[in-house]
This record gives C-alpha cells, sequence and structure tokens, in this order.
C-alpha cells in the first residue's frame, strides 16, 4: 500500500523553524523515520511544498489513485478553503485523510483554534511531535484489508 504524507508551508524549514514548538530534527530525519518504520507492505512517500496549488494537485492524484494521505497542512489548516475542498474529495471517495499537526494548534494562538480541514478529515492527530505520523501509519496499518 503506498500512502501519501503531505506537508504544507514552511514545513521544509524543520529543524531550525521554531524548534521550541516543532524540535530539533528536519523534515529528513521525519522522512528517514516514516520510511525506516513504514508497516509491513507500506510504501510511504513524504513530500512538503510551499504552493496551495501543488498540495491541491497532489491531493487529486490521491484521489484518482485512491492512495490514502496523511496530511499536515500547516498554515493552509487555519484558512484554504480550496485545500479543504481538495482534502473533501479524498475522504468523500472513501480514502482515508489523517490531519496531522506536530504541536497541539489548541495550545497556541487564538487563529491556530480553527482548523478548515478537520471537518472532512477522517480524523485528527496533534501534539505528539513527529510521533503524530507514526500514529497515523499505524491506524492505516490497521485498516489495511479496507485500504
Ligand atoms: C502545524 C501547526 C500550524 O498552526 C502551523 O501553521 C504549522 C505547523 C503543526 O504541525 O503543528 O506550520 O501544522
Amino acid at each position: 500500500t503506498r500512502v501519501l504524507v503531505l506537508n504544507g508551508p514552511n514545513l521544509g524549514r524543520l529543524g531550525s523553524r521554531e524548534p521550541d514548538v516543532y524540535g530539533h530534527q528536519d523534515l529528513d530525519a521525519l522522512r528517514q523515520l516514516l520510511e525506516t518504520n513504514a508497516p509491513d507492505g507500506f510504501d510511504v512517500d513524504v513530500r512538503q511544498t510551499d504552493d496551495e496549488s501543488e498540495l491541491i494537485g497532489w491531493l487529486h492524484a490521491a484521489v484518482d489513485a485512491r492512495t490514502p494521505v496523511i496530511l499536515n497542512p500547516a498554515a493552509f489548516t487555519h484558512y484554504s478553503y480550496g485545500l479543504r475542498d481538495a482534502a473533501a474529495l479524498v475522504t468523500k471517495a472513501g480514502v482515508p485523510l489523517i490531519e496531522v499537526h506536530i504541536s497541539n494548534p489548541h495550545a497556541r494562538e487564538t487563529f491556530r483554534h480553527t482548523s478548515v480541514i478537520s471537518g472532512i478529515a477522517t480524523g485528527v492527530i496533534a501534539g505528539f511531535g513527529f510521533d503524530g505520523y507514526r500514529l497515523a501509519l499505524d491506524h492505516l496499518s490497521r485498516i489495511s484489508t479496507t485500504l
């Protein structure tokens, strides 16, 4: 089973960006962590973009190929209806899309308390650092017979 792990804007700066919030590990470390710990039979494709259009294109491709998605929409979480509509195409097609946040946005600024993605996501994991992505993968492996 292929899984897309999609990361939104500024997550390419992991490691140096607000390490007190996001930790000291960079995106390559996340990629390695997920590739080396991928559940049996899972092929994990970790991507990052600052470009809303590119992210939406990846979601369209996920719909067409019925590829489960783990999505950290980063700041797009809080305002991008375009991304929400694209993410809704995935879940409405019956393909899981798990929203992941490294930090716990609810413990931060008020503007981070709103997610326009959560209402159409299959589920949400927040506040567990990089472990959140692994928890999401773990869930997908548990439901792998339905994927
Ligand atoms: C984030 C939380 C968002 O509020 C923020 O804009 C990010 C990262 C997280 O992973 O904790 O860029 O999605």
